[in-house]
């Protein structure tokens, strides 16, 4: 960062970060700007859901040394509500089934203005959430159900970064251009990025949702670390070419 830019929405500082007594993270650093769209990629079991379960502030993820830094406030002492007030929103990988609370009464809860904005008929026209909506949230929804659940629930938050843990993942050809078109509303993407406000952290595997949605850049997370930044659908293509021990340190990182 040079001087004159602003600062960044989310600064992450030689994170580590530990589950149990296993150490996941070893000294990721990253920085998103207003109005960036980043896409995290990285192999099974390499701490991306890790990476975004700790920036919401999931119990059992452990920071040991680092920090995280979202709109100039350190989130160590931040609950999870409190990091979702203050402009922090998920979907997530496998969302977990909340008994007792139907989705049209969290859409309510996880609207900080009352649905003002987008009313639950118009996600409801957008997501096709019809019987979803007067259901427990979660419990027995397909795959392809509970990520389009996920999407109005981030979709009535509005958060200024949006996290999507592999929103694509588990979601018929059809409605991946549904879901995608509710990440593009969320962020804005087909405006010019000076106009920009919103961030996001996509975490893909394949990148379809990339072809319904601008991101500007991507990380690779390898041991523990972003080894690798580049262009995202070219590091994907290297990445299913060559593997991920070939991409990292491979001519595309490091590009923009
Ligand atoms: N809550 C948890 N309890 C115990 N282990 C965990 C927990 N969360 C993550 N882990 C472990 O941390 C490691 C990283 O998992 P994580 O889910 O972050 O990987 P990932 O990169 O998202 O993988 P995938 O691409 O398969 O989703 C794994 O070995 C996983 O078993
Ligand atoms: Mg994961």
């Amino acid at each position: 960062m040079t001087a004159g830019d602003p600062a960044p929405l989310l600064l992450i500082e030689d994170l580590h970060v530990s589950v149990g007594d296993r150490q996941i993270l070893n000294g990721v650093d990253l920085a998103i700007h207003e109005g960036e769209t980043h896409v995290l990629l990285g192999p099974n079991g390499g701490g991306k859901s890790t990476l975004l379960n700790t920036i919401v502030g999931m119990p059992a993820y452990r920071i040991t040394q680092g920090r995280i830094v979202f709109k100039g406030t350190d989130l160590a002492d931040l609950e999870i509500d409190e990091r979702a007030r203050l402009g922090i929103g998920i979907a997530f990988q496998r969302p977990p089934a909340v008994r007792g609370v139907k989705l049209r009464q969290m859409l309510e809860v996880a609207s900080p203005a009352e649905l003002t904005e987008i009313t639950i008929a118009e996600l409801d026209e957008g997501l096709s959430l019809g019987h979803m909506l007067d259901r427990d949230v979660n419990m027995g929804f397909s795959g392809g159900e509970a990520k389009r659940s996920e999407m109005a629930q981030l979709l009535a938050q509005m958060p200024d970064l949006a996290l999507f843990d592999e929103p694509e993942s588990g979601v018929d050809l059809d409605n991946i251009a549904v879901v995608g078109a509710a990440m593009n509303a969320l962020l804005k993407g087909e405006e010019r990025i000076s106009e920009r406000r919103r961030a996001g952290l996509i975490i893909t595997h394949t990148g379809h949702i990339l072809e319904f949605v601008n991101a500007d850049v991507a990380h690779v997370l390898y041991n523990g670390r972003l080894a690798c930044k580049g262009n995202p659908l070219d590091l994907i293509e290297e990445i299913s070419d060559h593997g991920y021990d070939a991409c990292v340190g491979c001519k595309l990182c490091q590009t923009l």
